[in-house]
């Protein structure tokens, strides 16, 4: 199996992440391809799985990504499965300030990308992975990059059943 992970980062957490997805592939015996989305997106036939990942900023998701899910939707990738990925954080430890703050956390890019891909008719996973940092600028928290493993394990076992 062959799966494309685009990621955008601006300071490493997402491209660690994109990585980490990568390499739990690699080590399933599959063949996976980190790529930046300031790229163009490559041919997809033989492609099996893709993955798409951005940074929360400002509440919001990169137009990249948008424009990305949509040129998906232009290439034809419907049926193939997609997977929709997010860095965000540090969440306030205060239970009151993050109800205060929640609209900077959620959806965050994961579920703004989620929405867009559902609108759109891809074949998105149910599930998004969404990983925390830190601080503004990362480190991705402890454990974030087990999760990302987990989640590549669960995604690569959700193709295989079909
Ligand atoms: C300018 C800026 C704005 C940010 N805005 C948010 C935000 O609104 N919500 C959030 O959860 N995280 C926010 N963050 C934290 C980032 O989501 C987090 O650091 C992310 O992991 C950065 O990913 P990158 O290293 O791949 O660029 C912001 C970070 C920066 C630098």
């Amino acid at each position: 199996m062959k799966t494309l992970i685009l990621y955008r980062s601006y300071h490493g957490n997402t491209r660690d992440v994109a990585e980490a997805l990568a390499g739990e592939m690699t080590k399933l015996g599959h063949q996976a391809e980190t790529r930046d989305l300031r790229r163009p997106l490559p041919d997809l036939r033989d492609i099996d799985g893709v993955l798409i990942g951005a940074p929360t900023r400002m509440a919001r998701v990169t137009w990249k990504a948008r424009l990305a899910l949509r040129r998906l939707r232009r290439k034809g990738y419907t049926d193939k499965p997609l997977a929709i990925f997010d860095t965000y954080g540090p969440l306030p430890a205060d239970p009151a300030k993050l109800e205060e703050d929640k609209k900077w956390f959620y959806p965050g890019a994961a579920g703004r990308m989620q929405e867009l891909a559902q609108k759109l008719k891809l074949n998105v996973f149910p599930k998004t992975l969404r990983c925390l940092v830190q601080g503004a600028k990362g480190p991705l928290q402890q454990g974030e990059l087990e999760k990302a493993a987990q989640f590549a394990r669960e995604f690569v076992a959700a193709i295989e059943k079909k």
